[in-house]
């Protein structure tokens, strides 16, 4: 199956247990998987294993925010677990992005950055809390520009701030939560978009979670979703 952009569906579950009753249930033909927080902090580097074993592609989904050096050796361990896909936040500032760059180059097998600009969970009444004056789009705009400077590969966009992020950056990795099949539950998600949709405004990967790895048959559910990315 060939497509523009590729799919990446979240293993948003608890822990390996669960993890791996759910890889039995979805299809072989994906390549991807993100692992987040949640089953990271519940099982380490370990739970990769599975994962690597069956050669897949794994997005490290940690949005890494610390000091630089900090997040410098973070990314290299990183790495070291073989993670083709990492994120980080913009928000960390500079010297922060550029440290991750940098350790991600000397990486043996060097994993692309991501940045998160604005969680998709903020709205304009937390940036008033904040003391952030610009609007969520001027600010992905604006933290967009500082991490692709400052040597980070891409960024996590809703796919509708995407088309102006592909514009300001042509080569830029965008990678874009929030997708659902036209008819599909929105569940907590505010902002989202078809995956074909997402695709049209510049998007190079989706990410999937609930409506593959919830649905009552995954495999029916990702390749109505790579159907309508192909569209
Ligand atoms: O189930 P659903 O498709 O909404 O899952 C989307 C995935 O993308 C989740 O793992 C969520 O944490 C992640 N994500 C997001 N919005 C962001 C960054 C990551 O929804 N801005």
């Amino acid at each position: 199956m060939e497509n523009k952009a590729e799919l990446i569906v979240a293993l948003d579950v608890p822990n390996r247990e669960a993890m791996e009753a759910k890889l039995r249930e979805l299809p072989g033909f994906i390549e991807w998987y993100k692992v987040g927080l949640e089953l990271f902090c519940a099982e380490g580097p370990a739970v990769l294993e599975p994962l690597k074993k069956e050669g897949k592609k794994i997005f490290l989904d940690l949005k890494l925010h610390d000091i630089p050096r900090t997040v410098g050796h973070a990314v290299k361990t990183a790495a070291a677990h073989g993670v083709n896909l990492m994120t980080v936040h913009a928000i960390g500032g500079r010297v922060m992005l550029e440290e991750a760059a940098k350790a991600a180059a000397e990486c043996e097998k060097p994993p692309k950055l991501v940045a998160v600009t604005t969680l998709t969970s903020l709205g304009q009444d937390d940036f008033t809390d904040l003391g952030i004056r610009r609007t969520v789009s001027e600010q992905a705009l604006e933290l967009g520009r500082l991490a692709i400077g400052s040597g980070i590969d891409g960024l996590v966009t809703s796919a509708h701030e995407a088309k102006v992020l592909r514009a300001e950056f042509p080569d830029a990795l965008l990678v874009t939560p929030g997708i659902r099949m036209p008819e599909g539950d929105v569940g907590d998600q505010k902002r989202v978009a078809t995956p074909s949709y997402a695709v049209g405004q510049g998007a190079t990967h989706l990410v999937v979670g609930r409506p593959i790895v919830q649905a009552a048959d995954p495999a029916a559910a990702a390749t109505a979703m790579l159907n309508d990315m192909n569209r």
